[in-house]
């Protein structure tokens, strides 16, 4: 797992000082599984589960993490296949940035957590969008616990992975696609680099609590 370390951390920024030991974990967006993987192999929920909209990513999961109390399965971020009242843990990483309805998502999340349960939630925005998505979070009905600028520490995970990246990328990617490969893996040359390092963007992680009853 040394190759994903940086994406771990992340993993394992969102839930210091969370004790996930005998709850119900749910990732939203789970990707290729690893963080979820993580989270199982080293947190001892009771259950984890990881949904993601790409039914090939969910099958590749599905395949390839073969554990008990381990689950993955094809779902919507805007209707989540579970019900109410049945999560206490709900993660979101670096996803919800596509989703069409942030308040369909953040209405979703408050009706599968428990009273009491936490949503662990970390991503991207433009600067130019920070209010009106902050209004979207005081509107969700649940409460920001703790909230950080993570910035600065995206752009020094980005710079100490991206020779790794850039041999990957000249490794495999035919020349035709490897400037919009590496606008996707977000190496130094990239957009998104330029907006975090200019401050036109920021990534944020929070901890939202939705209220007990
Ligand atoms: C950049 S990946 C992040 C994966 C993982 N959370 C991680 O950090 O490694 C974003 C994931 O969100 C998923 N996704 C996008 N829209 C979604 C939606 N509406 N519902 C569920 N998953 C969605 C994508 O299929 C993709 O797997």
């Amino acid at each position: 797992m040394a190759h994903e370390r940086y994406s771990l951390q992340l993993y394992d920024h969102l839930t210091e000082g969370v004790d996930l030991t005998g709850k119900d974990v749910l990732e939203v967006g789970s990707g290729r599984g690893g963080g979820a993987v993580f989270i199982h192999q080293t947190m001892n929920p009771r259950q984890m589960v990881g949904v993601d909209i790409a039914s090939e990513a969910v099958d590749f999961c599905n395949r390839t993490h073969t554990q008990d109390g381990l689950s993955y399965k094809v779902g919507d971020a805007e209707k989540l296949p579970f019900e109410d009242d049945t999560m206490d843990v709900v993660l979101n990483l670096e996803s919800s940035h596509c989703y069409p309805s942030m308040d369909a998502f953040l209405g979703e999340v408050k009706r599968v957590l428990r009273p009491g349960g936490l949503f662990l939630y970390a991503d991207h925005r433009p600067r130019s969008h920070e209010n009106a998505f902050r209004k979207k979070l005081q509107n969700s009905g649940m409460r920001i616990a703790r909230e950080a600028d993570i910035t600065p520490n995206v752009i020094r995970a980005m710079e100490m992975d991206q020779e790794r990246k850039l041999a990957l990328i000249h490794e495999r990617v035919p020349k035709s696609m490897a400037n919009s490969i590496r606008e996707f893996a977000a190496t130094d040359d990239s957009t998104l680099r330029h907006e975090f390092v200019s401050g036109k963007r920021w990534y944020f992680s929070l901890t939202m609590e939705n209220a007990a009853a």
